[in-house]
């Protein structure tokens, strides 16, 4: 079928030419989750030495909970949206005390934790865990919004349970996490919001909006959502 297709079209591109990044290199739940905070406002190409010096200062989740505030705040500055930094705390401190350790495995769990909303909680969820969800950020909305000329406002918070529905049904059940990311690079490398590259991209025949000619008015998105 075509999801069948698409899919092994688009895991067999990431085997091949996947970016090497740094939080890649393992599953572990703790990785995973500390770059996708640091990726939510901030470039790859910044989150990688930020990434790096985290990961030698705050070796684990429990570093990360017993660490002095001043220290980590030092870690993170540059990065801005120190919020950020505090919820991980805080979530740290949630698994290491509240929970002995053990990390919610599900994105539905992994909700609970300070400062994990839907797109993270699905990204960990997926990587880490392998659980079959979709990680919607701006970027899979886009995406999908392009290959399959989905017009429907993305503005508007009624509509990212659609998308999670139909990101659903087309995520591979197999590496659900390699999809997603495959879907992060989908969007960096030929599907971006300005200029896209897709006469070159790897999907090029499942994406009904570039077959159309009409990429650049995916995804839909109001100023003003209502
Ligand atoms: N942006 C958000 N999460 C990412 C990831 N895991 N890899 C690359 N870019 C990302």
């Amino acid at each position: 079928t075509q999801i069948r297709a698409f899919r092994k079209t688009l895991l067999d591109w990431y085997d091949a030419h996947g970016r090497d990044l740094p939080w890649r290199h393992d599953h572990d739940p703790y990785h995973v989750w500390v770059s996708e905070i640091m990726l939510q406002q901030t470039q790859v190409n910044t989150v990688i030495p930020y990434y790096e010096r985290f990961m030698a200062q705050f070796p684990t989740v429990n570093a990360l909970a017993d660490a002095p505030e001043a220290q980590l705040m030092k870690a993170w500055e540059g990065l801005g949206y120190y919020s950020r930094a505090r919820n991980l705390q805080k979530a740290a401190k949630q698994i290491v005390y509240e929970r002995a350790g053990q990390w919610p495995q599900t994105a539905e769990g992994l909700r609970e934790l300070a400062g994990i909303g839907p797109y993270t909680a699905g990204a960990i969820a997926s990587i880490a865990f392998n659980e079959p969800v979709p990680a919607v950020d701006g970027n899979a909305f886009r995406v999908f919004a392009r290959l399959l000329e989905i017009d429907l406002d993305i503005a508007k918070p009624q509509t990212r349970p659609v998308f999670e529905q139909i990101i659903g049904r087309i995520i591979s059940p197999d590496r659900p996490g390699d999809f997603n990311q495959a879907v992060m690079d989908l969007g960096a490398s030929y599907m971006m919001a300005k200029n896209p590259d897709s006469a070159h991209s790897p999907v090029k025949k499942f994406d009904q909006a570039y077959l159309d000619g009409v990429e650049e008015q995916y995804p839909v998105k109001s100023k003003k959502p209502r």
